[in-house]
């Protein structure tokens, strides 16, 4: 038995599979998210060990049998947030999140040295680890004064596990601190954060073993004390090993809270200028691109929120037949932007409203412009040299076959949707804890899923989704002059 433990931003979901990658069980607990000012998103760690304690107590009250015969364990988290521990291993203040855009400044003045795109192969978005350092430097000099260890969401998980200090590549890219081509931390870049690598954790591959349960948790779980815990990955690099998203240019869409065109390289090809994010995999000598949208299934939550609905009910308002775009036009940046424009500040807008204009009109503009976020992601990645044939698509949002047919449609793509079972970052920590303990061949453990179903681009709407997606792009333009 194998089992996977994914921190989500919305909840942990433990996810518990047999030696030939069957689903034994699974269970979620929810995590809150806290906003205290505009732009702040924190989370508090004691509550990941709540909701991952909860989970498990979950699955040992189902499957105690199953759950005694765990061998191995793998990780998987949000990523990039920042959770700063002193020197007892106690949490200094809560972790601030991937979306949490308070550094931007810090962010920019960061990527205004060279140094940073030279080693780390990315520009310093403000999501990014290193400029919340700056930033609680600067703002919070008594919590920074305290700083023994900085760790990413999963791996303050582990440590919490296993007692031990340690990451893997595929999240510690995310940093902005990692030399990324060479898959280690660089003192060089540390130095401008005013940190070393002793505040850094020890670094492994995803695959390799990296700590063993803790007693007392195993006792408290019906566990094996000793399991192996390994590397694991961060939520991106994690759901491809769930894909088995790994040769060159496979790649796989994913329509969540925010949006991700994810594809796998056999080299380092950074393009930090295209604001494509180039990351190691959690595999050895493999890396991966992305193109990030801050905002993807979440600005449909935002539009169902206003409209006092829920976003399955305007999903289904659309039906299943795509229509041209209409006069109304949605730019979907509620929470600014990454790929391709680096922008914490833009904000969303909508234009072309009429009287005409009513809810299922601005549900079709909202599903549109994140499709249209999707072009301008893709065509990124083209620049940074990576041209996927064809995609998964996975996430919340492809439940709708009207956003799936007008994603397919704005990228040119064929996107396949994967057959019934696991697929998730849940898996692929569940598989790489598989490696880790038995050392098997990832390429035998690291395979893709059944596709269910393939949505094609609607061919007769290619010319007008091609006309809205040049207009959609000079609205950007446009707005970004009247926006601060
Ligand atoms: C990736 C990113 C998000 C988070 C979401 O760079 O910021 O996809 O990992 O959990």
């Amino acid at each position: 038995m194998y089992l996977g433990i994914d921190l989500g931003t919305s909840g942990v979901k433990a996810f518990l599979m047999d030696e030939r990658q069957i689903r034994i069980g699974s269970a979620s607990v929810e995590i809150a998210v806290l906003t205290p000012k505009p732009g702040h998103v924190e989370q508090e760690p004691s509550q990941w060990e709540r909701a991952t304690d909860a989970a498990m107590l979950q699955l040992k009250a189902s499957y105690p049998d199953q759950l005694g015969a765990v061998l191995g364990i793998g990780l998987s988290g949000h990523m990039h947030g920042a959770v700063l521990v002193d020197a007892s291993d106690k949490v200094i203040r809560p972790c601030i999140l991937w979306n949490d855009t308070r550094s931007h400044l810090e962010a920019s003045e960061l990527d205004g040295k060279p140094v940073f795109r030279r080693l780390s192969g990315n520009i310093v978005f403000p999501g990014f680890t290193a400029p919340k350092l700056l930033w609680v430097q600067r703002n919070e000099p008594e919590n920074f004064a305290r700083v023994r260890w900085v760790l990413l969401p999963k791996d303050y998980l582990r440590l919490w596990l296993s007692g031990e200090h340690i990451s893997e590549m595929s999240d510690s890219a995310g940093t902005a601190w990692l030399d990324v081509g060479k898959r280690a931390w660089s003192s060089q870049l540390l130095a401008k954060t005013a940190l070393e690598v002793r505040n850094m954790p020890a670094l492994v591959e995803g695959t390799e073993p990296a700590g063993t349960l803790r007693a007392a948790l195993a006792s408290r779980w019906g566990m094996a004390s000793g399991v192996v815990i390994a590397g694991g990955a961060g939520d991106n690099a994690a759901t491809a090993i769930g894909m088995g998203t790994i040769g060159e240019s496979e790649a796989f869409v994913s329509l969540g809270t925010s949006g991700v065109i994810f594809a796998a390289n056999d080299g380092f090809r950074p393009l930090p200028q295209s604001a494509v994010h180039t990351f190691c995999h959690a595999l050895p000598g493999k890396w991966h691109q992305m193109g990030v949208i801050l905002a993807a299934a979440d600005s449909l939550n935002w539009l169902a929120t206003i409209t006092a609905t829920r976003p399955a009910a305007l999903a289904d308002e659309m039906g299943d037949t795509l229509q041209a775009p209409g006069a109304e036009v949605f730019l979907p940046y509620v929470s600014g932007e990454r790929t391709p424009h680096n922008d914490a500040l833009i904000r969303a807008a909508f234009t072309g409203i009429g009287k005409q204009s009513d809810r299922k009109a601005l549900t079709q503009a909202v599903m549109e412009g994140v499709a249209f976020a999707f072009a301008d992601a893709l065509s990124a990645l083209a620049k940074a040299g990576t041209r996927p044939s064809r995609a998964f698509i996975v996430g919340g949002g492809s439940h709708s076959r009207y956003w799936l047919k007008a994603v397919a449609t704005a990228l040119d793509l064929s996107l396949d949707l994967p057959g019934n079972g696991d697929f998730g970052a849940a898996l692929g920590a569940a598989r790489l804890g598989m490696i880790a303990a038995t050392g098997a061949e990832p390429l035998s453990v690291i395979t893709a899923p059944a596709i269910a179903e393939t949505i094609e681009p609607v061919a007769a709407l290619r010319p007008a989704y091609g006309e809205r997606l040049a207009k959609y792009r000079q609205h950007y333009q446009a707005i970004r002059s009247v926006q601060n």
